[in-house]
């Protein structure tokens, strides 16, 4: 099957596979990280045809959605690219980068000292810095707050301190209201950017949540 064919076929899937998700990782987000991975590559040296399908693929079952189960996304890509008679070397490579994309896995697994991102291969450094691209700026806040919408959490509570998480399993139990998130996590971003079109991309994005995170603090001081 061609490329073209290929990529089309896999937009349709991950179109209907997501149909009913979360308004922050719909197909609109698996559209907006598809697009600015295919710019950022345009400054690497990647195989094309991996930042596209990780692309596309990278959010098919995230696990937050599913209980934690993180063996269900690589699952159902592999099951759809065999569908496609893709190579399993390509295959295989697309499995990586859908378990290793996520900031929670940046985490130093316990008891070893093995950082991941050392090893982390182009194709998944593009995409991740995508997926982070994705995750600040004005889009980052409107997903932030839908986020924490669909857990009904609190938008802040001063009684709640953000909490600088060390671990993976910490992070993923954290049910801090949603503003904590921008400290926790969104600011961190832009130091964790892996190319530089990425870093670039990232500033004005960082600069804006400052602005509005400024701007949220006058607000609330206000009606205290
Ligand atoms: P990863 O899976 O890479 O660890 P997430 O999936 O947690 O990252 O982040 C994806 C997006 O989901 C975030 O950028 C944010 O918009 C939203 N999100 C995740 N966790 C939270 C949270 N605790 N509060 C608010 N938004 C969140
Ligand atoms: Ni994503």
């Amino acid at each position: 099957m061609d490329k073209k064919q290929l990529i089309e076929n896999t937009i349709t899937f991950v179109k209907e596979t997501l149909k009913d998700a979360e308004g922050g990782h719909d197909w609109f987000h698996i559209e907006r990280v598809y697009t600015n991975s295919l710019a950022i590559a345009e400054h690497e040296q990647v195989d094309m045809i991996i930042v596209a399908l990780g692309a596309l693929l990278h959010d098919i079952a995230d696990a937050k959605f599913y209980d934690g189960d993180e063996s269900i996304g690589p699952k159902k890509a592999r099951i759809f690219l065999e569908s496609q008679s893709v190579s399993t070397e390509i295959i295989q490579q697309i499995e990586y980068i859908i378990n290793n994309i996520s900031f929670k896995n940046s985490f130093k697994k316990n008891g070893d000292q093995l950082d991941k991102e050392i090893h982390i291969t182009k194709e998944l450094q593009v995409i991740q810095d995508a997926d982070r691209l994705d995750a600040i700026g004005a889009i980052g806040v409107a997903r932030a707050f839908n986020y924490g919408g669909y857990k009904n959490r609190a938008l802040y509570d001063p009684n709640i301190e953000p909490e600088l998480h060390q671990t993976k399993e910490t992070y993923k139990k954290s049910k801090a209201p949603t503003i904590n998130h921008f400290y926790e996590k969104l600011l961190l971003l832009k130091d964790m950017m892996n190319t530089e079109t990425g870093k670039k991309l990232a500033l004005e994005r960082h600069q804006f949540m400052l602005t509005f995170l400024e701007q949220f603090d006058k607000e609330v001081q206000a009606v205290k």
